[in-house]
């Protein structure tokens, strides 16, 4: 993110290409981006890079007109904007350009907060307009923002809605229309579902869930107070945030149908998640005779809780918190963690295993 600039530097800002002053220093780029920043100017270029300020305000700059501007657009002709980067690598990809046919790539990067997700869903938006895209398919690959967002992002101190995973998005064409989607995620943070830094949360899916969900249907899923969860500490009432959550619990939910997961689907889906809130509040404390670990007596019931909402056997559940199994040249052996490894780790392995 680019500091705001002082008042005296938007004289000196205006180049739509910084590539093409005489001299380019640190100096001289952020006077640049700053003086165009106070003019509302939010993209400027270096060359083929697009650099975008964050306006963290709603400019008037993505509606349909505009997407039409920029489509089949001549750089130079029209200020920098994300529209034009989706609209030169289609017209690439098709071969309109002085390459050739020839797939296309766009890396997006900054720090946290920078707008890389706002941008990716920008470049999508435009590049469904420009293949005049309405089929299902098309509409798939706009809806699963909100799911991947639902389950991938929370709220940092950084970002209220930080992706805590990459993704790698490829569309593939036929002619200029699309023909196919394929999402790759990784590095997810699954260590936030333990465990959250202080002003943070868990990811939004669990706080949708409460604020979507109806009374019956929480008792159905075993769902008791959201305060009582050791996993979602950051919940607090106000009533904005929580009419804000529903809308985006209904709009996953819609999503999920979108992309096909099937009604039972999500009803499992929704007790595995309910389960992970569960196991959350399970504690042990060493057995006296011999130190090995025993659910503490306080918190046998969200074990049985959490068995239940998996659909797994409590004492199978139980063998995955407490200890680990590994073999070695055909003989089993197993090990005991420590308290803090069955509340920690032991957790985050059996979620692993059954999600
Ligand atoms: N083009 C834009 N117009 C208006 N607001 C924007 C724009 N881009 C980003 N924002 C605002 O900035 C916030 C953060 O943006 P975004 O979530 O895209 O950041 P990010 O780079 O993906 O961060 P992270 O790495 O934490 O996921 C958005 O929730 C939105 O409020
Ligand atoms: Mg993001």
């Amino acid at each position: 993110m680019v500091p705001p600039g002082e008042p005296g530097l938007l004289a000196c800002g205006g180049a739509d290409d910084l590539a093409a002053l005489e001299e380019l220093d640190e100096a001289r780029l952020l006077q640049n981006l700053s003086g165009r920043f106070l003019q509302q100017r939010v993209y400027t270029y270096i060359g083929d890079i697009l650099i975008a300020v964050n306006p963290f305000q709603s400019l008037p700059l993505y509606e349909k007109p505009v997407s039409e501007k920029y489509q089949n657009h001549d750089k130079g002709t029209l200020p920098p904007h994300i529209f034009a980067i989706a609209d030169r690598a289609y017209q690439a990809m098709l071969g309109h350009l002085a390459t050739g046919p020839q797939n296309q790539c766009i890396v997006i990067s900054g720090e946290s907060g920078a707008g890389k997700t706002e941008s990716v869903k920008l470049l999508l938006q435009h590049i469904m307009h420009l293949c005049k895209g309405n089929s299902q398919l098309e509409q798939q690959i706009l809806q699963v923002n909100p799911l991947l967002e639902a389950f991938g992002n929370a709220q940092t101190v950084m970002n209220d809605n930080s992706s805590r995973f990459g993704k790698y998005m490829q569309l593939r064409f036929q002619r200029s229309t699309v023909r196919g989607a394929k999402l790759s995620e990784y590095l997810l943070e699954k260590s936030r579902v333990v465990q959250q830094d202080a002003g943070e949360r868990n990811f939004h899916v669990f706080y949708y869930m409460f604020a979507g969900l109806t009374a019956e249907e929480k008792e159905m899923y075993g769902l008791l107070d959201p305060s009582l969860y050791r996993y979602i500490s950051g919940w607090f009432r106000t009533e904005d945030v929580v009419e804000c959550w529903k809308d985006k619990y209904l709009e996953m939910r819609n999503a999920l149908d979108m992309v096909g997961f099937q009604e039972q689907e999500q009803v499992d889906m929704q007790a595995i998640l309910a389960g992970v809130l569960s196991l959350g509040n399970v504690t042990f404390q060493s057995q006296e005779n011999n130190g090995a670990l025993r659910v503490s007596e306080a918190s046998k019931g969200w074990l049985k809780a959490s068995a239940g909402q998996f659909g797994v056997q409590e004492e199978e559940l139980l063998k995955c918190l407490i200890c680990k199994v590994s073999v070695t040249r055909g003989e089993q052996i197993q090990r005991f963690h420590t308290q803090q490894q069955a509340e920690g780790k032991g957790q985050r392995r059996s979620i692993r295993k059954i999600v």
